[in-house]
Parts: structure tokens; C-alpha cells; sequence
């Protein structure tokens, strides 16, 4: 996909295809057809009349414009009322339009900043652009790699573009629209790790991965191979792998968006490339959608590629424990006592229920970075599926201020959470008589039990635990999320970070980062360690934080 920003009139846009969004109330819908009519001298009311066309929310209408623009296609998409108009709302109907000029062989739409009056919408012109990039961006997805025949070619729409005519408002446009490639390119590859087959993506290969976008991006990676796992103790992330003939992985990502000492913000993702459930083996059923158990792996992978790109101004480390779950001689079994990181000990009760003991000893390990907080992203229950379906994340964790953050950031990118309750009650679901802890809570309040699981490995710091199974992996489409793995957590977190630079110093480090005297590896142990695998940064374009004024 090529993403643009054009300085540009409705009239002189180059594209297959130009989108104009309209409201549905009655006064801007009529002066916006006006305009329209005016513009393009076509019947424009008469066609809108035709069609029953009154602009509500995810209307459309589709016209040739008869060498009246320069574009051959007119797009009209209806955002419904001004009162209920959100990003989301935005992205829904550039979604809408980006999937019809599809349907209609273009190979470029350009979107039409919408016309809105400033009283009722105070999103800044960024932020629009960005959400009408993510909303047709994201929705054009496919995972069409392994299809050999012409179904792979046909068709295909490669350029996005957001235009305005007047300076001020393309350089918003501008930066709206990097910021948005950023995140949908990110996305992309979480999705594009996640619907990927466990032959293809497995323990080893998702490492490569993470090192091929960190020599892209400018982060750093260190992966352990097994041998290092066993020396440093990681006892559930080895006797998950044990029946696996793929060895494990732990994957370390490291990213300096800050030249000083400031305690980094510490991702842990779910890194199981298949869960067959291990010796308490799942029903086949439904087990291939497993393949996407290291979802939580790819949203952090992309989230550090977005930081590096966009040279976010935090200090982010990224853990993922990666390996398979499967059954054989040398597997775990139930009833198995493992030693994890830092020395507690778990009892597996039930083998299926391996996120926890392998995100146990990233957790332990994260301590070491004197982290400012935590937050693991996991596909880790079936139980949270059933309390929240698909549209939520299940978020459980120590730190009211940081959940009301993530909070705020999943209203704001719509990928939404929903506290769930960590009630010291719950606790005796998962005492062992014979390990520190048990693996299994029993019959409810799974997610609940298996956040408490982690909980207790985590040390003194702050810390959120994302239970993404349902969101993560969806049985149908969404506007803007085709079937499969969605991608979700890379923009949650993307937003907690920008509103984590912002509190902490973008001021400084704005003016740090003119003087251009960044330097890599400046931090004390483990942080700064791997110096000498420092890739350097990719130039992107830059993004500004500041608010900008409302949407003329
Ligand atoms: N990876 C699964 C959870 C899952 C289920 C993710 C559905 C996405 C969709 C996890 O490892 C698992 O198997 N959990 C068990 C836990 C149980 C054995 C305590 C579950 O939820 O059934
Ligand atoms: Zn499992
Ligand atoms: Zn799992």
C-alpha cells in the first residue's frame, strides 16, 4: 500500500477514485450536495434523490464524474449525525468507500478531509486523517499469500490518499497520514504473523521476524536459543516446549526512545506459534485457529515497530517467550512441578493452560529492568471470550492510573477494554498443596484466575496483564477487520505510548532529538546491553504531538 498526502482542490485530486464524506443533518447535508452539484456541474441531487441517499452512517453513493474532476469516480459516504460523529464512526465510513472503489477496479482513492463544523467535533485534523488512513487501510487487508491463482492479483487497491488544498491543513494531513501508514503497516504484519500457519511461523521464525523489522525500524533484538533459556532458568517456557520437536525462543526487543535513564516501559507478549493443548490435548475442533495463540507476540512486535518509526520518546523493551505447545513422550504432564525464573514454582494441573507459565518467567525476568510498568498482551483464556465476545479486552492489573489510561486509550482507537476484577476472594482457586501455585483456577472466573496466576510474578511495579483472546482472533468480518487474526493491541498500546511520550518529557526530547545527539546504549544493565547490535534508525516522517486545531 502507498500512502499519500495531497495538496490538492476536489476538482484537480489525481486518484481512480476521490471520497467525500457528508453529514446526515439535514442543513450540512444540503449545502454539502450544493457544493457538490457546484463543483462538479452534474445533477448531483437529482442522483442522491435517486438513490435514497441522506448521508446516514455507512450510506454510499457512487458516480462517474464525466471528466468534471480529474478523478473518473466520485465516492459520497455518509457519517450520519454530527452529535454521534467519533474517529471511529470515520473509520467505519473510509472503510466503507475504500472497500467499494475496490469493488469498482480502482487502484487509488483519495478522501476528501470531511466538512465539518468545529462546534460539534473536536478531534484535530491528525487524528481525522489518521482514521480515515487506518479505517480503508485496515479494511483492504487479505491474507492471500499461499493463493497461487489470479484471485491473488485481481484487483487490488494500492494507494490512499487524504487531500486538502489550503498549507496549513496538508501539513497536519501530512503527519496524520505517516502516523497512520505507521500503525496499518504494523498492523499488517501483526495480522500477517498471526493468520500465518504454525509451519511457517514457529518459535525460531518469529524471532527472525522481529530481527528483520528491528534492522528495518532501528530497534534492537537479542533472541536466547534454547541453551541460554535453560541457563537462565526459565522453567515454564522449557517445560512448555519440552514436547515440541521446534525448540523455544525467548526474544528480547529493545527500543531508546529517550537518552537518559528513565525506566522503560516493559511489553510482554504470548508467544505460542501453535496451542494443541499439549498431553491435555484440545478437541480438534476449532484447534487450528490456534496458530494465532501468539497474537499477544505479534501486537508487541508491531507496537516496537511503530515506536522506532515514529521515534516515539520512550524507552520500551519488548519480551515474547515463543514456543509451541504439543503433545508427545517428552511433554509436560499433569501434575508436573516447574521452576520458573527467580525461583517459584507452579504445579500444572492442566497442560492447556500454558500461556501463564511461560508469560511467569517473562514477567519474573522484566523485574530486571526496574521497569516504570508492565503490560503483557496474551491470548490466555477461553473464559474471556465468553465473558466479553470479540469486542473487548479483558484488562486486569495493580495500577488504577495506568487501566484508566489504556482505558482512555481504547476509546480513543476503538480497540476497547474491560476491567474485570481482582479480588483477593479468587485466590484460593489456584493455592497448591504441593508448588507455590497451580496452573488451574477450576470452573470460574477463568480469566480472573489467570491473571491472579501472573500476579503473583509480578514485583513491585506496576503492572496491566491484556487478555486479547477475543478480540484477537474473529470468526466473522468487522468494518474494518476481515475474519482471522485483527491485529489488535498494536494501536491501544501505539495510543498509551503517545500519551505516555507526552506526560513524560516530548518537550525534551524534541529538543534532544533537533541537536540529533541520540545515542544508542546508553543505559546501565541488562537494558543497554546489546550495544553492539544497535541497527540504525529509519528516517521516517516526523510526527507532531501537539494538538492541532479542529477540523474547519
Ligand atoms: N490459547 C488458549 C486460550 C484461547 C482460547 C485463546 C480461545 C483464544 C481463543 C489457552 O492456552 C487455553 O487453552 N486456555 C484454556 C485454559 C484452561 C485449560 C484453564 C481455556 O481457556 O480453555
Ligand atoms: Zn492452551
Ligand atoms: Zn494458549
Amino acid at each position: 500500500m502507498r500512502f499519500l498526502a495531497q495538496k490538492s482542490t476536489l476538482r484537480q485530486t489525481k486518484s481512480d477514485a476521490v471520497a467525500v464524506f457528508v453529514l446526515q443533518n439535514k442543513r450540512h447535508f444540503e449545502t454539502q450536495i450544493q457544493n457538490l452539484t457546484k463543483t462538479l456541474r452534474l445533477p448531483i441531487a437529482n442522483i442522491v434523490k435517486l438513490e435514497r441517499f441522506a448521508g446516514k452512517e455507512g450510506e454510499l453513493v457512487q458516480l462517474y464524474t464525466e471528466r468534471k474532476l480529474a478523478a473518473p469516480r466520485l465516492i459520497i459516504v455518509g457519517l450520519g449525525e454530527l452529535e454521534k460523529l467519533t474517529l471511529e464512526r470515520m473509520r467505519c465510513a473510509a472503510a466503507a468507500a475504500a472497500k467499494k472503489a475496490e469493488q469498482l477496479k480502482a487502484k487509488s482513492i483519495a478522501f476528501n478531509l470531511p466538512q465539518i463544523p468545529s462546534d460539534g467535533f473536536r478531534e484535530s485534523v491528525e487524528d481525522v486523517a489518521q482514521a480515515i488512513v487506518e479505517g480503508s487501510v485496515l479494511s483492504l487487508y487479505k491474507f492471500d499469500k499461499y493463493l497461487t491463482e489470479k484471485k491473488k492479483k485481481e484487483g487490488k487497491l494500492s494507494y490512499v490518499s487524504v487531500f486538502h488544498p489550503h498549507r496549513l491543513v496538508f501539513q497536519q494531513i501530512k503527519s496524520g497520514v505517516g502516523m497512520g501508514r505507521a500503525v496499518c503497516e504494523a498492523v499488517y504484519h501483526a495480522r500477517d504473523l498471526e493468520n500465518a500457519p504454525s509451519n511457517e511461523i514457529y518459535p525460531e521464525s518469529l524471532a527472525a521476524a522481529a530481527r528483520d523489522a528491528a534492522a528495518k525500524y532501528g530497534f534492537q533484538t537479542i533472541v536466547w536459543d534454547k541453551k541460554r533459556i535453560e541457563r537462565e532458568g526459565f522453567g515454564g517456557l522449557l517445560g512448555v516446549s519440552s514436547g515440541s520437536a521446534r525448540p523455544p525462543v525467548f526474544i528480547i526487543m529493545e527500543y531508546h526512545g529517550r537518552e537518559d535513564k528513565v525506566p522503560p516501559l516493559v511489553l510482554i507478549g504470548k508467544g505460542i506459534t501453535f496451542d494443541a493443548g499439549g498431553i491435555s490435548i484440545k478437541p480438534s475442533a476449532g484447534m487450528a485457529e490456534m496458530k494465532m495463540d501468539m497474537s499477544g507476540a505479534a501486537a508487541v512486535i508491531g507496537t516496537m515497530e511503530v515506536a522506532a518509526r515514529l521515534k516515539l520518546p520512550v524507552n520500551l523493551v519488548g519480551l515474547v517467550p515463543a514456543t509451541e505447545n504439543m503433545p508427545s513422550g517428552s511433554a509436560l504432564k499433569p501434575g508436573d512441578i516447574v521452576r520458573h525464573y527467580g525461583g517459584k514454582t507452579s504445579e500444572v494441573v492442566d497442560t492447556d493452560a500454558e500461556g501463564r507459565l511461560i508469560l511467569a518467567d517473562a514477567l519474573a525476568y522484566a523485574a530486571k529492568y526496574k521497569p516504570a510498568a508492565v503490560v503483557d498482551l496474551a491470548t490466555l483464556t477461553g473464559a474471556c471470550v465468553v465473558a466479553l465476545g470479540h469486542h473487548a479486552t479483558g484488562m486486569m492489573g495493580n495500577d488504577e492510573e495506568l487501566m484508566g489510561k489504556l482505558k482512555r486509550a481504547g476509546e480513543k482507537t476503538y480497540e476497547r477494554v474491560w476491567q474485570l476484577p481482582l479480588f483477593e476472594e479468587y485466590e484460593k482457586q489456584i493455592k497448591s498443596d504441593v508448588a507455590d501455585v497451580k496452573n488451574l483456577g477450576g470452573k470460574w472466573a477463568g480469566a480472573i484466575t489467570a491473571a491472579l496466576f501472573l500476579k503473583k510474578f509480578v514485583k513491585d511495579c506496576k503492572w496491566v496483564h491484556l487478555d486479547i483472546a477475543g478480540p484477537a482472533i474473529l470468526d466473522e468480518d468487522l468494518p474494518y477487520t476481515p475474519k482471522g487474526g485483527s491485529g489488535v493491541g498494536v494501536r491501544l498500546v501505539v495510543e498509551l505510548l503517545r500519551v505516555w511520550g507526552a506526560l513524560n518529557g516530548w518537550q525534551r526530547h524534541r529538543k534532544r532529538m533537533s541537536s540529533s545527539s541520540a545515542e544508542a546504549g546508553y543505559l546501565s544493565e541488562p537494558w543497554g546491553r546489546w550495544k553492539s547490535e544497535t541497527t540504525e534508525p529509519v528516517q521516517c516522517r516526523g510526527v507532531r504531538l501537539s494538538s492541532s486545531p479542529p477540523v474547519p
